[in-house]
């Protein structure tokens, strides 16, 4: 089979993690017969010094035409002035909503090689394996109006709306189902339906949704009490459904139970096919563009590689493979290798080539 990938590097270390994905994908099509054809485009800050927009209309062209994405990251101190007019960050949001990539599939896996890189206590990271599952074109990312305006008395305002509309909810929570089902068959849904007008009726559909379900255990923790039972008892959640900025905010936080960010995958979908035969997909490291050590080599090229693992299982079907290349992360890290993100004592060191190198030696 021949599969069409686009690769977007974006800025800071994703091109040295999308090269070492790319290199993974061309390693296990060899090993398995498949041809994987790639096309690079512009996203994020590189695109605007290139053409003035972070996401030209092109990329998004050849987006559509592939099977599925692989994404670095976008974003850096040189985009990062408040007052600039376009930030690398629309070009993101923009090619999420563009392909209606409305879930986004956060998995949090401890490695047993990596019990005790996390800064939290081996014994409460023990068995930690939860899928954060994010509503991503929806809620307060792109809810209007959302703008600065200067008040009738003068002063400098400003404003974000947080909206849901009853279907964007529904989708997501069936996706966590249908996900929870093929897992540990227990949903936590998020809110802060103590507050917010928006959390209520993310309750109330939630609970719809749930009675769907009956084979799944559904529970609704607060979004304050989410964040600290992900550091007091993490092994005990499965799967955890959140709207978009309550899930960009618990990933980051949960990322610390694999170890580092740079351990996490992610995938962004939208609507299956109706045939079921293929689920296109954006996958991307949830960690950013991390500008601090990029172009250095040593950034970890894991996250992405794990993130091309799941679409070579989701958008592909190609479970084998994945599994392959999971099972091959899991080994170069039980071999000892690591990169500075989670090298411990003993280890041996290594950069983005190398790291990349020991996978693709042990698929
Ligand atoms: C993420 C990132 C993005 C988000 C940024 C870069 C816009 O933090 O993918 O979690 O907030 O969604
Ligand atoms: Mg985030």
């Amino acid at each position: 089979m021949k599969y069409k990938i686009t690769l977007l590097p974006g800025d800071g270390i994703g091109p040295e993690v999308v090269a070492a994905g790319a290199q993974l994908l061309g390693a296990v099509g060899d090993r398995f017969g498949h041809e994987f054809e790639t096309n690079e485009a512009l996203i994020g800050g590189i695109a605007i010094d290139e053409t003035g927009n972070p996401l030209p209309e092109a990329t998004l062209e050849v987006c559509r035409s592939g099977d599925a994405v692989l994404l670095g990251a976008v974003g850096g101190p040189k985009w990062s002035d408040p007052l600039a007019p376009v930030r690398p960050e629309q070009g993101l949001l923009g090619l999420r909503k563009g392909l209606e990539l409305f879930a986004n599939i956060r998995p949090v896996k401890l490695f047993p090689a990596l019990a005790d890189t996390s800064p939290l206590r081996s014994d409460v990271v023990r068995g930690v394996d939860l899928v954060i599952v994010r509503e991503l074109i929806g809620g307060i990312y792109f809810g209007q109006p959302q703008e600065k305006h200067t008040t009738p008395d003068g002063r400098r305002e400003a404003l974000d709306t947080m909206r849901y509309a009853e279907d964007e909810a529904a989708r997501l929570l069936h996706v966590a189902y249908q996900l929870a089902r093929q897992r540990r068959s227990k949903v936590t849904s998020v809110d802060k339906a103590n507050v917010l007008a928006s959390s209520r009726l993310w309750r109330e559909v939630a609970h719809e949704v749930a009675a769907r379900y009956p084979d799944v255990v559904s529970e609704d923790v607060l979004v304050d009490s989410c964040a600290m039972y992900l550091l007091r008892r993490p092994a005990d959640f499965d799967v955890i459904a959140a709207g978009n900025l309550f899930g960009d905010i618990l990933s980051d936080e949960a990322s610390m139970l694999a170890g580092s960010m740079g351990m996490l995958p992610s995938a962004s979908l939208g609507e299956k096919l109706a045939d079921g035969s293929a689920w296109f997909g954006l996958y991307e490291p949830v960690h950013g563009s991390a500008p601090d050590i990029a172009g250095q080599g040593i950034a970890n090229p894991l996250a992405t590689i794990l993130s091309a693992a799941m679409m070579l299982r989701t958008s592909f079907g190609l479970e084998k493979e994945a599994d392959a290349v999971e099972s091959a992360v899991g080994r170069a890290l039980a071999d000892g290798y690591r990169t500075p993100d989670i090298m411990s004592a003993g280890m041996k060191q290594v950069g983005t080539a190398e790291m990349a190198a020991a996978v693709i030696e042990r698929i």
